[in-house]
């Protein structure tokens, strides 16, 4: 389930109980340590107040609390500029100090930490931290406690905000690095207007469509490396891999990085193919959020397409068994997927017969509701 602050998505990534197992982690270390001890805890307010109030609770043996509270990053960003709010309250001469933080990330906090307990004659001042990113970390100071290493992306929630929002959500999410997409895969049996739907919808919802014979045309007219490699398979008659067109649709997702969602046309045909798309979207950060499938009768799509043979010219569209057998070819083919993507609650059936704006108007309402 998403989580939306102001403008940003945020996607789950450590579980209330992963966090309550790193809390119980450290507090066994910690009372492990300085059983002997009656230390002062310091948290540094606001992002740890959860993690210091859950972090005491479960201490084992009696110690004392207090907070400081600092502030450094303004929206997504970590500032060098560290303001002190509140400081020390009390005097610390000989006390065993450990420090609460709920994360530490380019390590500016923990500097201001230092300066401000460089000349309260500690007996020793230890670092504790719930969440801690290697990656961004650009200091020498040790950390004595490290709950979980996370990766350098911006989380939010267990007292940790964005903006001043989210903190009180008892999990942690992670910002989407690509924010939210509708994405659908269109089905629809020969003559049952997909590209004319496609059309609008891609207008209607700004989103990208690629259908996937366009893109391999586009490909193999081109001479991409994947076109080529596509060609090559081809030339031989094989079928082409699946890998090879799944990395030319990454290509074209990849080109539209900046798109509201993508309109899959023409793919996936199958189970694996399914798969390996939902890994791409994955990815991405994102995912497929429908199967929406035109459903038209098939003595409709004969009518229809015997109608279209006459002015079209395609031989394909002049022959009643040959129309008869595209049809059931279809349905052998989708009824697969329409079973992949209805164990996930992604199938959505259209019908497809009316006028092309009762039809618009149709999928719509599905798009609406993703
Ligand atoms: P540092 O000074 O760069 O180490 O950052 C420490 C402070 O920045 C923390 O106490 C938080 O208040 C804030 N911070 C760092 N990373 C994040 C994050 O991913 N989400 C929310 N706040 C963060
Ligand atoms: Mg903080």
């Amino acid at each position: 389930m998403l989580v939306k602050l102001q403008d940003l998505y945020f996607k789950p990534f450590i579980s209330e109980e992963q966090i309550q197992d790193a809390v119980q982690q450290m507090v066994d270390a910690v009372a492990n340590d300085l059983k002997d001890e009656m230390p002062i805890f310091v948290g540094i307010l606001n992002g740890s107040f959860m993690f210091v109030s859950d972090f005491v609770k479960k201490y084992p043996h009696p110690c004392e609390v207090t907070f400081i509270k600092l502030a450094s990053y303004e929206g997504v960003k970590s500032t060098e500029d560290i303001q002190r709010l509140i400081g020390l309250t009390q005097d610390l001469t000989d006390r065993t100090v450990v420090v609460l933080e709920d994360i530490i990330d380019s390590g500016n906090t923990l500097e201001e930490v230092h300066r401000i307990f460089k000349n309260e004659n500690v007996k020793q001042l230890i670092i504790a931290t719930l969440f801690y990113k290697p990656e961004a970390y650009k200091k020498d100071f040790k950390l004595h406690y490290v709950g979980l290493e996370i990766p350098n992306k911006f989380i939010v929630g267990y007292g940790l905000d964005y903006n001043g929002l989210g903190r009180d959500l008892p999990a942690v999410y992670q910002l989407k690095t690509t924010q939210h997409m509708i994405n659908i895969v269109l089905f629809g049996p020969p003559g049952a207007g997909k590209g004319t739907q496609a059309n609008f919808l891609k207008d209607k919802y700004d989103l990208v469509h690629i259908s996937t014979g366009d893109v391999f045309r586009y490909n193999i007219k081109n001479e991409t490396a994947l076109g080529t490699l596509a060609k090559s398979y081809m030339d031989k008659g094989e079928l082409v891999p699946d890998k090879v067109t799944i990395d030319m649709l990454k290509a074209e997702v990849e080109k539209n990085a900046d798109a509201k969602g993508f309109i899959f046309d023409g793919f996936p045909r199958t189970n694996a193919q399914a798969k390996a798309l939902d890994t791409l979207m994955n990815s991405k950060d994102s995912q497929i959020n429908a199967m929406v499938a035109l459903e038209v009768d098939d003595e409709v799509l004969v009518e229809r397409l015997l109608e279209r043979g006459k002015t079209s010219g395609r031989s394909d569209d002049a022959d009643e068994n040959i129309i008869r057998n595209r049809i059931k070819e279809y349905y052998d083919k989708t009824a697969i997927l329409k079973d992949y993507y209805s164990a996930q609650d992604k199938y959505f059936g259209v019908d497809g017969v009316g006028s092309i704006e009762a039809i618009t108007e149709r999928l719509s309402a599905v798009l609406d509701k993703l």
